[in-house]
């Protein structure tokens, strides 16, 4: 009900403030310090069977699905498992050859997406062996994959998701060291990512007075017709989720792109009514994103740039060439997508309610799509 919102006017923003506590739920009592990797109750993967895997099928649905794209990132890097992601929808009818070292995970907030628990059945009946990270405790999904972990975001009610998405990063990060420990991560790697995981909790909580920033970019781009939203690498897929909140709640025209690959079309949409959001942190793409946002900028786009605090000389030179800066703290690449999503969750809250539109119940969405 209402009262459950506390101080906050909407369930989507008190769960986007959740998320130090929804993250630190997610890791508690998986970090493993004495084995420089991480650990999971309710798994049931042999690990033997993980050492021979030749492949890992990540599927889902909307949000989820991009927590699966951000899932290949992280176990290709650190586990050297190769990862297909596959849409549910597509994968269920799709009957691609699936090599028998193959494991699927099926990512769901709320385990009862028709579409994922119909790819996870598939799988099933293919002999595959099957994971699922779920939300809802004893969903369906949860109950008829072969193990699995759960998120322990708590309720969502909102229906565009958000601390379900961290968790499920969160958790695919975790589950990336589990993996990367068993396969090819040292012990030392295995250490520094598990430190840098136990500090999340602060660093977003951290990350969430960028509000500021955020408040004064809806104030200017709300009534843009369509917005881009950039980014590179772990940031591609924080850049489709981007553009999805924004679809979704303020019903906006949005679209996420790899920075580097807007050349070869959506920059042909670029105008003074069509501002790009560029996902820009320190670190080796710094550069490379800094001139497709020069591009953007010598067409006249209004340019919104995500970036991090500290390095005075790099800020200034970014202040010169964007609108607008949003600060965010710096971590190392695996944890930005966890980072950066939180502004852009922010910035679709602020600029649906600018707009008068239903945050918490959008128009011809549902929580939980039941039917195919
Ligand atoms: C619906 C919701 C989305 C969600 C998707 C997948 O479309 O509106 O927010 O991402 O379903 O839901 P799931 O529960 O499987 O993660």
């Amino acid at each position: 009900g209402d009262t459950d919102r506390g101080e906050f006017a909407h369930h989507m923003l008190k769960e986007i403030f959740e998320q130090p506590d929804s993250l630190e739920n997610a890791m508690r009592g998986r970090l493993v310090e004495a084995d420089a990797s991480t650990h999971f109750g309710g798994l049931n993967l042999d690990p033997q069977k993980l050492r021979q895997a030749e492949r890992i099928i990540l599927t889902g649905c909307g949000t989820s699905y991009h927590a699966a794209l951000v899932g290949e990132y992280l176990f290709e890097e650190f586990a050297r498992i190769p990862v297909e992601v596959e849409y549910a929808s597509e994968f269920r009818y799709r009957n691609p050859p699936i090599d028998r070292n193959t494991i699927v995970i099926a990512i769901t907030q709320s385990g009862e997406t028709a579409d994922t628990l119909a790819a996870l059945r598939e799988s099933k009946r293919k002999g595959h062996t099957t994971l699922a990270l779920c939300n809802v405790v004893g969903s369906t999904i949860a109950r008829e994959a072969d193990g699995g972990v759960y998120l322990h975001a708590g309720p969502e009610i909102g229906v565009a998701s958000t601390k379900a998405f961290t968790s499920q990063v969160t958790v695919l990060a975790m589950l990336a060291i589990y993996f990367g420990r068993l396969r090819h991560l040292s012990a030392l790697q295995g250490m520094q990512m598990i430190e840098r995981m136990r500090q999340l909790p602060e660093i977003i909580r951290e990350t969430l007075t960028c509000y500021d920033d955020v408040r004064r970019v809806a104030q200017r781009i709300h009534t843009a017709r369509s917005v881009l939203y950039l980014g590179r690498n772990y940031l591609y897929p924080v850049a489709l989720e981007g553009a999805l909140k924004l679809k979704e709640i303020s019903y906006i025209h949005a679209e996420g792109y790899p920075a580097a690959e807007m050349k070869h079309g959506p920059i042909a949409l670029v105008d003074a009514d069509t501002p790009s959001i560029f996902l820009i942190p320190r670190g080796g793409l710094f550069e490379k994103v800094m001139s497709n946002l020069e591009e953007v900028k010598a067409r006249g786009g209004p340019v919104i740039a995500i970036t991090n605090d500290g390095d005075e000389s790099q800020l200034a030179h970014l202040r010169a060439k964007c609108d607008e800066l949003i600060l965010v703290p710096e971590v190392p690449e695996f944890l930005q997508p966890l980072i950066c999503s939180i502004p852009l969750q922010l910035l679709a809250y602020e600029i649906a309610v600018l707009r008068g539109c239903d945050v918490d119940k959008p128009r011809n969405l549902a929580k939980s799509v039941t039917v195919e």
